[in-house]
């Protein structure tokens, strides 16, 4: 059985989409040694930051991290940056990438398409990403559906790495709830869920129960009043069926033949986003008094991934011809 990874990078703040996306189906399937749950801290220094912020993220999304359910007793858990060979395989993997794999990333291009500061680290970051999922020999990387590409490109580099030099990397393949793979914006569901817009469309995984109802009954919804899921023509019902049916374990096609009008659509939906998050915000303030348990929490896993990242490392050098053969 191989490994499951995934990472959260600490700018703007974690929201369900993260949740139904990443962050659950890691949680559901945790096993000792085979699960990895980390924040990317090096990915928030691709845009533009300010330190003081990114330092008090870093423990702010370990802490909801383990409030969602991540378990460092089943899970090696941990913060990138503490683990030097991420960098580290980091190079070796971007002498096997060509200038055209990463400049041909749509986050890159959206990403970089309103600055005229773009920093290296932004080209690169799916380098980063794919040194973060083949350090560990992870095969099975649960993200949301924007983050596809990224898993195919570190795909292709462990395919040519293991073509060009002899098989070091297992090679990934990235895998997605069965519903919620992408959760809308709920004052625009034409666009995704996000950590760093809008604050009226995004349902956080630490906002009070009244403030998730007012969003959710502010909903951009369609025109007619007919409940149906029907992505295509009606994506703001469609959105909140997916939101209802994530939190619910449902199809959505079934929530939406239980639903009746809107109001009522949305008041199931604020309900059901209520009892999803709110164990979730509860265990982070009980975490969040004890600040140093955390910071321990991530020492340890640091230490436990050290293991298994130094013997890719060595095996990556040895292939590459840094080390003796
Ligand atoms: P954001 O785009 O909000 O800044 P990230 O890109 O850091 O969030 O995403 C962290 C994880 O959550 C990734 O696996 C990503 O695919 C997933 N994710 C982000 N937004 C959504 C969404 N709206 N619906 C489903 N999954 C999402
Ligand atoms: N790039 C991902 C994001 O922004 C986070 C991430 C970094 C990640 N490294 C990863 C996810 C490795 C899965 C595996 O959402």
């Amino acid at each position: 059985m191989s490994r499951r990874i995934t990472g959260f990078t600490p700018s703007g703040e974690l929201h369900l989409g993260n949740y139904f996306g990443a962050i659950k189906p890691l949680v559901d399937q945790q096993i000792p040694d085979r699960s990895i749950v980390f924040v990317s801290d090096l990915h928030a220094l691709t845009l533009d930051h300010d330190p003081a912020a990114v330092r008090r993220r870093t423990l702010e999304f370990a802490t909801v991290l383990l409030a969602a359910g991540a378990d460092p007793a089943r899970s090696i858990f941990l913060v990138q940056s503490h683990v030097p060979e991420h960098t580290e395989l980091h190079y070796l993997l971007e002498s096997a990438t060509g200038y055209g794999e990463v400049r041909r990333m749509i986050q890159f291009k959206e990403k970089s398409r309103d600055s005229d500061r773009v920093r290296v680290s932004l080209l690169t970051y799916p380098v980063l990403m794919a040194a973060d999922i083949l350090l560990y020999q992870a095969g099975e990387v649960p993200v949301g559906e924007d983050q596809r590409q990224h898993v195919e490109l570190a795909r292709d580099i462990a395919e040519r790495f293991n073509t060009a030099y002899g098989r070091v990397f297992t090679v990934p393949r990235m895998v997605n709830p069965p519903v919620a793979a992408r959760i809308m914006d709920l004052s625009d569901p034409t666009a995704k869920m996000s950590k760093s817009t809008s604050v009226t469309g995004s349902l956080r995984l630490l906002d009070s129960p009244d403030t998730l109802r007012r969003k959710v009954m502010r909903a951009v919804t369609d025109p007619g009043s007919a409940v149906e899921y029907d992505p295509e023509n009606r994506p703001g019902i469609a959105n909140l069926l997916t939101i209802l049916a994530a939190c619910t374990g449902e199809d959505p096609a079934d929530a939406a033949a239980r639903s009746g009008g809107y109001a009522d659509l949305k008041r199931a939906v604020a309900d059901a986003v209520i009892a999803t998050t709110d164990p979730i915000r509860h265990r982070y303030t009980e975490l969040s008094e004890d600040p140093e348990s955390v910071r321990k929490i991530v020492q340890d896993g640091a230490i436990r991934a050290r293991l298994i990242a130094g013997d890719t490392v060595t095996a990556a050098k040895r292939a590459i011809g840094l080390l003796p053969a």
